[in-house]
């Protein structure tokens, strides 16, 4: 009998997965843990998805929901420590993202960020440019409200510079000013913990996304969880507002 990751490798991956990492918080909790436990369990929980995604499901792309651009509003010393606990994770994993062919893209206000941050994660996109096996790409002070407020002002820069004109404006040319301009639109979107909604994650991206809502915390998702949500997506009918073939 073929286990379940066979047959959903069998039948055909979705192209691009975001997730959404929360709960964080709550696992700590349970363990009478601080908050910084959880999110350094949950920096595990995404390494070993990402080494699983890369090596057994052949996901063309992963992007990982890691700081919102509202996360700033949290307590200043769980904001620096999620920031550095991020900066370390990019670093650190750089060597194996080049061998294994990962190519790394961060979306979000980048100039928010630390300045080393900033270069840390500079680095990190321009030496795994070269990747071909998987993209992955994290949202650090993402925000899908701010990416499109952006890519307007990027659309009334080339309307007033004379390159684009108002009848230019369609949705081709707002995605191709988007932060993600390049990477094909989620088509599972996951979120963990149980929590139904975007805040604010890839909401230009998503109209036509499938949802997964699972009650797993983020540090315990596990790859299992992944290819449960992926037999869960083959099983949908994606009608994209026509209707299903029928015979009259
Ligand atoms: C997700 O876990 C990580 C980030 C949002 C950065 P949370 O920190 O939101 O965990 P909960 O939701 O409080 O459990
Ligand atoms: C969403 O989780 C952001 C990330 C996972 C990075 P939050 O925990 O910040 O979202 P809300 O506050 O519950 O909506
Ligand atoms: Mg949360």
């Amino acid at each position: 009998m073929k286990t379940l990751l066979e047959r959903v490798t069998s039948i055909g991956v979705p192209r691009h997965v975001a997730l959404i990492m929360d709960g964080n918080g709550r696992w700590a909790r349970a363990r009478g843990l601080p908050r910084t436990a959880g999110h350094e369990a949950g920096a595990r929980a995404a390494e070993r998805l990402v080494r699983f995604v890369g090596r057994r499901l052949g996901v063309a792309y992963i992007t990982l929901f890691a700081f919102s651009a509202e996360n700033w509003g949290r307590p200043k010393a769980e904001v620096d420590f999620l920031l550095a606990l991020l900066d370390r994770f990019i670093a650190e994993h750089l060597g194996e993202f080049v061998d294994s062919g990962i190519r790394l893209r961060v979306i979000g206000d980048v100039s928010t960020l630390p300045v080393a941050m900033q270069r840390t994660v500079a680095n990190a996109v321009e030496t795994t440019a070269c990747g071909t096996n998987l993209n992955v790409t994290i949202a650090l002070s993402y925000g899908g409200r701010q990416d499109i407020t952006h890519a307007c002002r990027r659309i009334l820069a080339d309307v007033a510079q004379g390159r684009l004109t108002p009848d230019d404006v369609s949705a081709e040319a707002i995605a191709r000013r988007l932060d993600t301009a390049g990477t094909p639109d989620p088509d599972l979107v996951i979120r963990t913990s149980g929590e139904r909604r975007f805040s604010n994650f890839l909401l230009w991206q998503s109209a036509y996304a499938e949802l997964y809502f699972t009650d797993v915390l983020w540090p315990d998702f596990s790859p299992a969880d992944l290819v449960m949500a992926i037999d869960d997506f083959q099983k949908r009918e994606r009608r994209f507002g026509a209707v299903a073939e029928v015979a009259e």
